[in-house]
């Protein structure tokens, strides 16, 4: 039996339910092409207006079960990204979104407003793990009203799908949720990093520049799973699973937890087929269960 992985998610159909989590996978274009027949969408590396340098090194640093990172969202800005990518995403057989990034609502609406109707641009992923420079700094996803105004400024920019990543960092991730989705958002991708910090017993100083990091990989997919899981019981809208996802039963925890799709982040870094393993192990798993497509999982999603 085979089972039919194909899933509407936000607005676009996918032929999979995974997808590459941004930041892990480049722009796509350093992938080998045997990765490509399972990938659901991509979701490019964070983008800013402007071209930026990033933070200085070290970035990575790793921990147990998981990764610090602190890139700073290095990138090519929205120039180079419609100039150097978006032509050779536009020939490939599957939808890249692009995360987006900002210092302001109006940054990122600019930014969306400036890569609607580019080929090869298949919708946005509104990163709101951002400083906010208008409020002090304050980050837009921890506040509902800031996580709203960046949502709102780019769904009036554009038709195309908007999904907006969730950040950990909240004491209430349901409550960013609802205001989010009301705001116009297509689903929701939870969660990006946890913030973290590890110390250079030589150096008596944070093994990374930058001081913290984003934590990622299966030290936190429990409490991934958790906050995907909240966040669905929240909304209507679509919520896609991220967080230590290195084998298909993780994957599968995400979906039953509520989830429509999941991305694959870290796990890329270890195994380069990580989500043609993943996708593989899906399909098994439903084949096994007798499950025609992915709607018929048994979902536990208690409203109560
Ligand atoms: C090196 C690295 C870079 C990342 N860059 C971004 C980014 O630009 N934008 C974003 O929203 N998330 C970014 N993330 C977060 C991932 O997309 C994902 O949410 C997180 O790593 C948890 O998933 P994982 O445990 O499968 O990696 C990055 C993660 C890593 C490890």
């Amino acid at each position: 039996m085979t089972s039919d992985l194909s899933v509407e998610v936000g607005g676009l159909e996918l032929r999979g339910p995974v997808l590459a989590a941004s930041g892990t996978f480049g722009y796509g274009t350093e992938v080998p092409l045997l990765e490509r027949r399972a990938l659901g969408a991509m979701v490019s590396k964070g983008i800013f207006l402007k071209p930026r340098a990033g933070t200085a090194p070290p970035r990575i640093a790793e921990t147990p079960s998981g990764m610090l990172n602190a890139i700073g969202l290095q990138g090519p800005g929205v120039d180079g990204l419609i100039r150097d990518y978006a032509p050779k995403w536009a020939a490939w057989d599957f939808p890249v979104l692009v995360n987006i990034n900002g210092e302001s609502a109006a940054e990122y609406g600019e930014l969306s407003a400036r890569l609607d109707g580019v080929p090869g641009v298949a919708g946005f992923e509104i990163n709101i793990s951002c400083p906010n420079v208008e409020q002090g700094g304050m980050y837009f996803g921890n506040d509902p009203r800031a996580a709203a105004s960046v949502t709102e400024a780019v769904r009036r920019r554009t038709k195309l799908p908007v999904w907006v990543k969730l950040t950990p960092m909240v004491s209430d991730i349901g409550i960013i949720a609802r205001a989010v989705e009301a705001a116009g958002a297509d689903a929701l991708s939870a969660v990006n990093t946890f913030v973290g910090m590890s110390m250079d017993l030589n150096a008596y100083q944070p093994r990374l520049s930058f001081r913290t990091g984003g934590l990622s990989g299966p030290a936190i997919r429990p409490l991934a799973v958790h906050l995907a899981h909240q966040a669905a019981r929240a909304v209507d809208i679509p919520v896609i699973g991220v967080g230590g996802i290195m084998r298909a039963e993780d994957a599968l925890e995400f979906l039953v937890a509520g989830c429509r799709a999941v991305q694959v982040g870290t796990a890329t870094f270890v195994n380069p087929n990580a989500i043609a393993e993943v996708h593989d192990g899906i399909a098994a798993f439903m084949a096994a269960k007798g499950f025609a497509s992915l709607s018929e999982l048994p979902r536990y999603l208690p409203r109560d």
